[in-house]
């Protein structure tokens, strides 16, 4: 498939939406960039080029009204945003290159000079629009939306307002056809697959121009990017937005970053798949630039079955997320959060015992046991060196699985598939677990005349872990880091993914540290994890 081979082989790009500062960090925030984090971590491990983008949203009216009702200066205000948000990521061990904030004059340079260059080209045009604004998403509706809305906004349900103003309008109509024929002849440009068809079917309903300025009002304080050579209009928030993933990798002060464009993921939630798969696509279509590879919409967390919302108050914060990383480790939630997350078109439920059931079946009982398994039983028959295999004896299933699975997940990575690359982790201790059930090397080793097959039942045991461990580093970063470093295995400088993931690594020798369990058992019936009572908060929110 065309867009299945890489502009640039060897480096990858991935991208979060850039998050509105007027909201504290929540689960939501956390979980995009996190996925983009476990990707961006697979890719540097296989010895690509990564550029892992993430930043804030700035300049949107609530935040400037927000600002206001506070009597602070516009940007004071989203100083304090930003950095609640860039300190969360930093806690939560995300592995970002930059983070761009559309404050800084790098990113507004770069808005200007490609509105500059659409003006020219004729793909920026004044013109009179009048149309559905829904204030509480800071975007118009089109007609029929809002009729089959009610005329409320569909997202918060707020009523419309009727506007009509002089703007600035991108031509986007031009584009219509190009689009599409691009989307059909590019299968995974937009996914998952129904987010594609919802998107098709409604570009087939006809693509008109759209307002992308706002006329500046007479008490609006200085913020934003003007239209170029017209102070009198601001670039729409969600263009000036769009334009980070192109203004950041083209800044002319970092010159060597022009090599990640174009993306390979954006990563985004089903709520602002229009933007990204249908508007930002045509700008670069009209800037002559290529389009990213794949525009990837996830579906939503909600909360005990409820969706999460501002005015229940419900929502997954920093400080809950902070007791779970203390109650049960970080790489616990990433776990939880990979595996049981809203990739598909469906909501998932992040409902504590849930949580608890897959903690302890998948880690606390499934790797958590078998590594602590295998490192007892080396350390007590071969007093903690590792064992060696026999040539001699039989391949276990352990080996067997073993074999092609950096091509596996390699490919589940390429799908953006992260589920599936992490069953196939889960599915070698799995296999280590049904071998030490079957070869039985604890009743062996009362003969010492097995001692020779003990070690190599043991080795076989020890290095299909020491892969598993490889091949879950990207998800759980710091507990495999761990086990690794507990095989005496660590990943040296230079490897690649697949290269570790070569069988017969594992040195003969080697010492096996027993350790304390990599994940403790968790007890169902007890409450969930508090947040404590008085965190340390970023004084913004109007959440
Ligand atoms: N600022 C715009 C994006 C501009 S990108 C050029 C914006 N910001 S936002 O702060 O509202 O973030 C929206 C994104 O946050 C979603 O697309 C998704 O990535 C994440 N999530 C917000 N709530 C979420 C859930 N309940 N569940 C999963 N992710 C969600 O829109």
């Amino acid at each position: 498939m065309p867009n299945d081979t890489p502009a640039n082989p060897g480096k990858f790009y991935v991208t979060t939406p850039i998050y509105y500062v007027n909201d504290r960090p929540h689960i939501g925030h956390a979980y995009t960039t996190l996925v983009a984090d476990t990707l961006a971590r697979f890719h540097r491990l296989a010895g690509e080029d990564v550029f892992f983008l993430t930043g804030t949203d700035e300049h949107a009216d609530k935040v400037a009204q927000a600002a206001k009702e506070r009597g602070k200066p516009f940007i004071e205000w989203a100083d304090i945003n930003a950095n609640a948000f860039q300190a969360a990521f930093a806690e939560l061990g995300y592995t970002n290159d930059d983070f761009v904030r559309t404050t800084q004059q790098r990113h507004k340079d770069g808005v200007t000079r490609f509105i500059t260059q659409l003006m020219k080209t004729g793909d920026v045009y004044l013109g009179d629009y009048e149309g559905w604004y829904d204030a509480s998403q800071e975007e118009y509706i089109t007609e029929n939306v809002a009729r089959e809305n009610n005329y409320n906004s569909p997202v918060t349900g707020r009523p419309l307002e009727k506007r009509t103003e002089q703007n600035y309008f991108f031509r986007l109509s031009r584009y219509e056809d190009r689009l599409l024929a691009h989307i059909e002849a590019n299968p995974h440009f937009i996914r998952p697959e129904a987010r594609r068809n919802e998107v098709l079917g409604r570009i087939r309903t006809g693509l008109n121009d759209i307002p992308i300025s706002r006329a500046v009002g007479p008490d609006d304080d200085d913020w934003g990017v003007y239209i170029p050579g017209d102070d009198t209009h601001r670039v729409y928030v969600w263009i000036d937005a769009l334009f980070n993933y192109l203004t950041i990798p083209t800044c002319p002060d970092t010159p060597g970053r022009r090599r990640y464009w174009p993306a390979d993921v954006h990563l985004i939630a089903k709520d602002i798949l229009w933007f990204h798969a249908v508007i930002w696509p045509c700008m670069l279509m009209a800037l002559g630039e290529e389009l990213p590879k794949c525009v990837y919409a996830h579906s939503y967390w909600i909360r005990e079955g409820t969706k999460m919302s501002k005015s229940l108050g419900n929502f997954i914060d920093l400080p809950t997320i902070r007791a779970y990383n203390d109650a049960f480790g970080g790489d616990a939630m990433r776990y939880y959060l990979l595996t049981q997350g809203p990739m598909g078109v469906t909501d998932a439920d992040f409902a504590h015992a849930r949580f608890i059931d897959t903690y302890n079946a998948d880690l606390a009982n499934g790797i958590g046991n078998a590594s602590s398994r295998v490192a007892n039983m080396i350390a007590k028959y071969f007093d903690g060196a590792c064992p060696a295999p026999d040539p001699e004896e039989e391949v276990g299933e352990p080996q067997r699985l073993a074999g092609g699975v950096a091509a596996r997940v390699a490919s589940c990575m390429g799908a953006i598939d992260l589920e599936r690359a992490i069953a196939e982790g889960l599915a070698l201790s799995n296999a280590v677990d049904r071998y030490i059930h079957e070869t039985e090397p604890f009743k062996l080793a009362k003969d010492p005349a097995n001692l020779k097959l003990v070690g190599h039942i043991l080795y076989t045991a020890a290095e299909a872990l020491r892969i598993a461990a490889v091949v879950l580093a990207p998800a759980m970063p710091t507990k495999m880091a761990d086990l690794l470093a507990r095989f005496s295995s660590p990943v040296e400088p230079g490897q690649t993914f697949e290269s570790a993931c070569a069988w017969g690594l594992l040195r003969p020798g080697a010492t096996i540290t027993k350790g304390d369990p990599l994940f403790m058992r968790a007890d169902p019936a007890a409450p969930p994890p508090e947040p404590a009572t008085n965190p340390a908060q970023p004084a913004a929110s109007n959440s």
